[in-house]
């Protein structure tokens, strides 16, 4: 037997707080035509006070359930991809699990940044595959929102708070996950990484005092390695599924940057901008949800219909990469 794992419902949240350039531009020095040119980002979502990277998943989570038209207590295993966990531990998939009463199912936290979606897609699909669980809750929240630094204007204008979820199982139609490739680079961690609140420099006054605890990006360095990582990851997922560029319907790439997603696609032969799907213009970049929430609003708006191919890619911290091919049933 040869089966493979599907997608059989998705999910997402975004919080209704909207913060937009003109916002950013009383709170740094910069601009709606600068931000706009760099990023073509005009507006991301803030969680609020009383939402954090478990109800906000939770959400998304309660949705992409019934979307499968399964019921909390037939998931078996949960998996979050955050970096913006509630707690050092418990895990927010524990949080999850008992937020959307699933209780039969295990929980565990990945971390691999911005390309989580897709390393908690590829656990779920081998598990899925060798019998070890039946339905598998994928879910990606963050509230990036705690760990920036709204003072610091190469960053603050980038990022954004949501979830993602989907589940992922053998039985029920839906989008065939025919590949996934996956990769990461260590030796850059430098480039992007919250340097407090690990074991190296936990929390202390100083530390605070030095914004330890936010996010610092080498920001030209990781956009070079987000093109090349996207696209090579890209193809070699392609070439690995046996399916040629020309008969992919979407693309949905990391949303960091519209000019790093612009920059990769050129890199194709054949894929014009109109099959690129993006939502950074709304949501800027909302790291590990920020695939799984475009997917999401693609599968929902109905832009994609059976029978098409669909190419997922990201890029984050670690650094790490990956891509994946779906094929819609
Ligand atoms: O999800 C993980 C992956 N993350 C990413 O992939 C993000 C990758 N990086 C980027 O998207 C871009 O590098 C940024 C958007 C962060 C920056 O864009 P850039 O075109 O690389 O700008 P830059 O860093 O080269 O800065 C150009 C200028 C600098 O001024 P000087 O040194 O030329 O005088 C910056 O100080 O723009 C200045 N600048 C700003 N000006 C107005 C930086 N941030 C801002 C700002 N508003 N917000």
């Amino acid at each position: 037997m040869n089966r493979k794992a599907k997608i059989i419902g998705t999910g997402s949240y975004l919080p209704e707080r909207v913060l937009t350039n003109s916002d950013l531009e009383q709170m740094v020095e910069t601009s709606d035509d600068w931000i706009v040119s760099r990023t073509g980002m005009k507006e991301r979502r803030l969680a609020g006070p009383q939402e954090y990277a478990s109800t906000m998943g939770a959400a998304a989570s309660r949705v992409a359930i019934a979307d499968a038209e399964l019921t909390p207590d037939q998931i078996d295993f949960i998996i979050v991809a955050t970096s913006t966990p509630d707690y050092t531990f418990p895990s927010t998939a524990c949080l999850i699990q008992d937020q959307i009463g699933a209780k039969s199912a295990g929980a565990v936290d990945i971390q691999a940044a911005c390309t989580g979606y897709l390393y908690a897609l590829s656990m779920a699909k081998a598990w899925v595959e060798t019998g070890a669980y039946r339905n598998i809750l994928v879910v990606a929240p963050e509230k990036l929102s705690s760990i920036t630094n709204y003072k610091d204007r190469t960053t603050c204008i980038l990022f954004g708070d949501g979830a993602a979820a989907c589940i992922v199982s053998l039985q029920g139609k839906g989008l065939v996950i025919e590949t996934i490739r996956l990769g990461a680079d260590g030796e850059q961690a430098e480039l992007l990484m919250v340097p407090g609140g690990g074991c190296r420099q936990p929390a202390t006054a100083d530390s605070v005092a030095n914004s330890q605890h936010y996010i610092k990006m080498a920001g030209n360095e990781v956009f070079k390695h987000a093109v090349r990582r996207m696209e090579s990851a890209s193809k070699e997922c392609l070439e690995a599924a046996q399916v040629n560029e020309k008969e992919i319907a979407w693309v949905i790439p990391h949303q960091a940057n519209i000019r790093i997603i612009d920059a990769m696609a050129k890199r194709f032969e054949h894929l014009p901008p109109e099959r690129v799907f993006k939502t950074v213009h709304k949501y800027g970049n909302t790291s590990a949800s920020s695939v799984g929430i475009a997917l999401d609003e693609l599968l929902r708006a109905e832009m994609t219909k059976s029978g098409e191919k669909i190419l997922l890619t990201a890029f984050g911290a670690g650094l790490t990469w990956g891509a994946a091919v779906l094929h819609h049933e």
